[in-house]
């Protein structure tokens, strides 16, 4: 079976692993899915059962600065240290340890995420794409974005999308090292799409997207039906994306995330990352809805929604819920 680190010396093969600038920073957006991942067929190599679509945040991510040091590995995080004792520390530099030789210079990484961590609103696909980018730029490799998507995987799989803005399918890929599964950004634009945060909580959640997917996958009976249905959802919103369709977009993004947390509560034991709150904007979207407003939702593994919106229905949605923080893709 192959590991990482396998897949990380067939992309870098000869590359060098010493520093090539002192110091540097990049930016990774975070990525909301309209057409959801969920499930492995591979769990090592973050490999999926299905490809997924989703939406970059434009100014919502994480940023990304390192520069070399002669002393110890430094975490800051939105400008707080990190001890060497937390898990977020340990899983950043064991990540990154898969990359550097055990000799090579140690770093001092600035993280400033303009997302809340953990939460279930992608802090980790935005972190993960930036720390490849930032790798990138720390050694010089110049990888080409889908070699970058790959490293990204590997990190979470979701951060293969946070690669690029707007809108980018990852395909699934069929190859078992997965050099065939990484994210394509499609060539279009939607300048009208608005995207709402609807912040619930931002507590970190009770179970990790990875044991919910593996347990989803282990023994809910519905998961059989999930790949069916992630394909004909995949194709509505890439129709509905090409005739900038809203109505069609926001109904089968929608459908899409609903299925996806009806699967995993039909686990057991059963995974609901929802509140009673969660509940009560879900019935108030849909009241909206039925009062002619178009307005949709989708939600990722925490109890947040994200709605989907346009333009000219900005103020409406801004007066039912005046908390929204609303996102620009492009
Ligand atoms: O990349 P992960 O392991 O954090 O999983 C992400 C899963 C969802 O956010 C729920 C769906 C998705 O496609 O982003």
């Amino acid at each position: 079976m192959l590991n990482k680190s396998d897949i990380i010396s067939k992309i870098l093969s000869e590359k060098s692993r010493t520093p090539h600038s002192e110091k540097g920073s990049v930016y990774a957006p975070a990525n909301i899915a309209l057409c959801k991942y969920w499930g492995k067929r591979n769990e090592i190599l973050n490999l999926p059962m299905t490809s997924s679509l989703s939406i970059s945040l434009q100014e919502k991510g994480s940023h990304f600065a390192f520069e070399v040091v002669d002393t110890e590995d430094v975490l800051h995080l939105n400008e707080k240290i990190i001890s060497a004792e937390d898990p977020f520390y340990q899983n950043l530099f064991s990540f990154i340890g898969l990359f550097r030789k055990s000799h090579s210079p140690r770093l001092h990484i600035r993280i400033h995420s303009t997302i809340p961590i953990a939460a279930g609103l992608a802090s980790s696909a935005s972190g993960f794409a930036s720390v490849v980018k930032g790798l990138d730029a720390l050694y010089g490799w110049h990888l080409e974005p889908w070699e970058l998507s790959i490293l990204a995987r590997l990190g979470s799989g979701s951060a293969c999308r946070s690669i690029w803005p707007g809108f980018v399918e990852w395909q699934k890929g069929i190859r078992e090292d997965g050099m065939d599964s990484f994210g394509v950004p499609l060539d279009l634009t939607w300048p009208a799409l608005r995207i709402g945060l609807l912040l619930v909580s931002c507590e970190k959640k009770n179970i990790s997207s990875r044991k919910a997917m593996a347990l989803t996958q282990e023994n809910s009976p519905l998961y059989r039906a999930w790949p069916k249905q992630v394909t004909q959802d995949l194709d509505a919103i890439k129709i509905a994306l090409a005739n900038q369709d809203f109505r069609d977009l926001g109904e089968a993004s929608e459908r899409n995330a609903l299925i996806m947390h009806k699967t995993m509560m039909a686990a057991t034991p059963s995974i609901d990352y929802s509140t009673p709150q969660t509940h009560e904007y879900v019935q108030q979207i849909w009241q909206l809805r039925q009062e002619g407003l178009s307005i949709y939702f989708t939600q990722d593994a925490g109890p947040n929604l994200k709605l989907l919106f346009l333009e000219n229905t900005e103020a409406e949605v801004v007066q039912a819920f005046p908390q929204i923080e609303i996102i620009q893709p492009f």
